[in-house]
């Protein structure tokens, strides 16, 4: 039942309304142990998988619409929508390689290093071009708040992925600035940020540190100090 003394009493039964009424749902008593609430605990335990640990089934379209979905609820200041992904997978996979393996190449790799960035084309289920859509003259959002809404709409992409069961990647890499790459996924405007490989962990990836057990990059209260 939604607590009494919630304001927003008629309209308390709209769970993505009422935070009164979702706190009320938690089985924890304390938010000190993040990993007792269900949806933290899947957060919290994201991590990337490089390609060479991702194996079939990568998202089928369904999946990947849910994804989408979640991208598309990061906060995004007039609602621009600053970001594309391009899907690869099936038989497109093997374009991307001979894309991979050219820019190889041309930034001066010998042959079997150009054969192992074609590899990660080949290997990903599914891979997807991230391409970044700036405005760089609107008048109320600048371009700052442009390219947050982007790593936004990135970071619940990834998270919805692991949600669902699969793992990936955002890579980038000297690859973005070559202008085949380019050419082959932008269009007229458009940024090429990078790839997110996706599919299923394989049963041989290194298993996932426990939390308690990872060194973390930064400490809650190293980013969140009261002010003044
Ligand atoms: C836009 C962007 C580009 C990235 N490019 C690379 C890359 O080229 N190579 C790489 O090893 N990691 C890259 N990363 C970092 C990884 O995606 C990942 O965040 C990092 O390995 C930390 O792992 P974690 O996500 O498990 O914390 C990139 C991240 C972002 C947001």
């Amino acid at each position: 039942m939604p607590p009494s003394s919630c304001v927003r009493w008629p309209i308390c039964d709209d769970v993505a309304v009422c935070g009164a009424f979702r706190r009320s749902l938690l089985p924890m008593t304390t938010f000190d142990d993040p990993l007792s609430h269900p949806v933290l605990a899947v957060l919290l335990s994201r991590r990337s998988l490089g390609v060479k640990h991702l194996v079939e089934p990568g998202p089928d379209d369904a999946a990947l619409r849910a994804m989408a979905a979640v991208a598309l609820r990061a906060p995004d200041h007039a609602e621009l929508v600053p970001f594309r992904f391009r899907v690869v997978r099936g038989a497109a996979r093997e374009r991307l390689a001979a894309l991979f393996e050219q820019a190889a190449r041309d930034a001066g790799k010998d042959e079997a290093a150009a054969q192992l960035d074609g590899e990660r084309a080949r290997r990903a289920p599914v891979t997807l071009a991230v391409l970044a859509r700036i405005d760089l003259g609107h008048p109320l959002v600048p371009a700052h708040e442009q390219w947050i809404a982007l790593g936004g709409a990135l970071a619940n992409f990834l998270d919805a992925a692991h949600a669902l069961g699969y793992a990936g990647k955002m890579l980038s890499g000297a690859k973005v600035r070559q202008p085949a790459l380019q050419a082959a996924f932008c269009g007229a405007g458009e940024t090429l940020v990078g790839w997110v490989a996706l599919g299923t962990a394989a049963a041989a990836a290194p298993p996932a540190k426990p939390l308690a057990a990872r060194r973390p990059k930064a400490e809650p209260a190293d980013i969140l100090r009261p002010w003044p």
